[in-house]
């Protein structure tokens, strides 16, 4: 039998001579022990000292062995627990399986099969405890490597802005704004927390497929032809093709394509009505619209809130959705805070 000073057992019987009798068999046999005479006190034991292991009687005066298991189960969990009963109350035993208890002895019992499940218990107990750890370090390697990926899917989030960034200058801001001021109104609006995770994504994605638009037509100092307005609005489409490889969440996809629809079904790119594009669309098309309209352009300089906001009023329900302009107006102090820095500085932050 093994000696390990760091396996302590306490011994529960409210006859002494048992007590003894099991105490001086486990001492015999290297175990620490300590005794207590019913529940009450074996509970004030385990609370003064560590115990690996409860040998517990069952009937018992007070509190008996089953309701001590049942404290013991729930205020430690590492605590193994062996219930000794006589064979009249073997249902009991039974039980203390059922909720927990590590093994029952049978009284009279030979001190033989006692330390044997004893040593049983204790390996029980500690492969338990291991296997724990295991877990425990398993979903830590999982959430690190979780944390990895998502790193890593930010940073490409990242290059691509970088990438627009470096073509189109005006974006700079452009789409972090887009997104807080978006997200003001998702909140407004009590999109759940999901949804509004979706809109923070295409909100700084929107405008991506800009890349595919040709850096004349984009920095053009003047109003654009229809072609090369046709050809600007290809951009949420390029952008979805783009992001497909990114992406998987479709509905992200699909804010990107459609935030440049118009609620009365003649916008772009497939004249959706009301609806039919998604909410998260229409959230990004007035938000984008205003800060498009708040900041200084290659043909023209910036429009002053109060402009901009007749203007979201005047296309209310004919390019805007009516609720989500309304609910833009409600929330015009947090917008105006957004848009009064125009510095929002570079970084993605998904999940703020
Ligand atoms: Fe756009």
């Amino acid at each position: 039998m093994s000696i390990n000073r760091d396996e302590k057992i306490l011994v529960v019987d409210d006859e002494q001579s048992i007590r003894e009798l099991i105490v001086t068999s486990l001492e015999d046999n290297g175990y620490l022990c300590s005794t207590a005479a019913d529940g009450q006190e074996a509970l004030r034991k385990l609370e003064e000292e560590d115990y690996q292991l409860v040998i517990s009687d069952i009937k018992m005066p007070g509190m008996d062995g089953i309701e001590l298991l049942k404290r013991i189960l729930s205020e430690y969990r590492d605590v193994a627990v062996i219930m000794v009963t006589s064979l009249v109350n073997i249902n009991y035993s039974i039980e203390a399986m059922k909720l927990g208890a590590y093994d029952y002895i049978l009284k009279p019992f030979d001190l033989g099969s006692l330390l044997i499940s004893v040593q049983r218990a204790f390996e029980r107990r500690m492969l338990i405890i291991k296997n724990r750890e295991y877990q425990y370090n398993l979903e830590l390697k999982v959430e690190e490597q979780t944390r990895e990926i998502r790193k890593v899917f930010l940073n490409a989030i990242e290059a691509l802005a970088q990438a627009l960034e470096a073509k189109d200058a005006y974006t700079s801001g452009h789409s972090h704004r887009v997104t807080e001021i978006s997200v003001i109104i998702a909140k407004e609006l009590e999109l759940d927390s999901d949804y509004v995770d979706k809109i923070r994504l295409s909100g700084l994605l929107h405008d991506i497929g800009k890349i595919g638009i040709r850096g004349d037509v984009l920095n053009k100092p003047g109003r654009l032809t229809e072609s090369e307005y046709k050809h600007v609005s290809t951009h949420p489409s390029i952008g979805v093709k783009i992001l497909q490889f990114l992406i998987k969440e479709n509905e992200v996809l699909e804010i990107i394509k459609h935030h440049h629809e118009f609620y009365n079904g003649k916008g772009l790119p497939d004249g959706l009505r009301m609806e039919k594009i998604p909410i998260g669309s229409r959230i990004l098309a007035v938000a984008d619209t205003f800060d498009a309209m708040t900041s200084t352009r290659p043909y023209r300089n910036a429009l002053s809130p109060e402009t901009a906001y007749k203007e979201l009023e005047r296309c209310k329900g004919t390019q805007f959705d009516p609720d989500v302009v309304d609910a833009f107006f409600r929330c015009r102090e947090k917008v105006e805070r957004i848009i009064s820095g125009k510095e929002i500085p570079l970084g993605i932050a998904i999940n703020q």
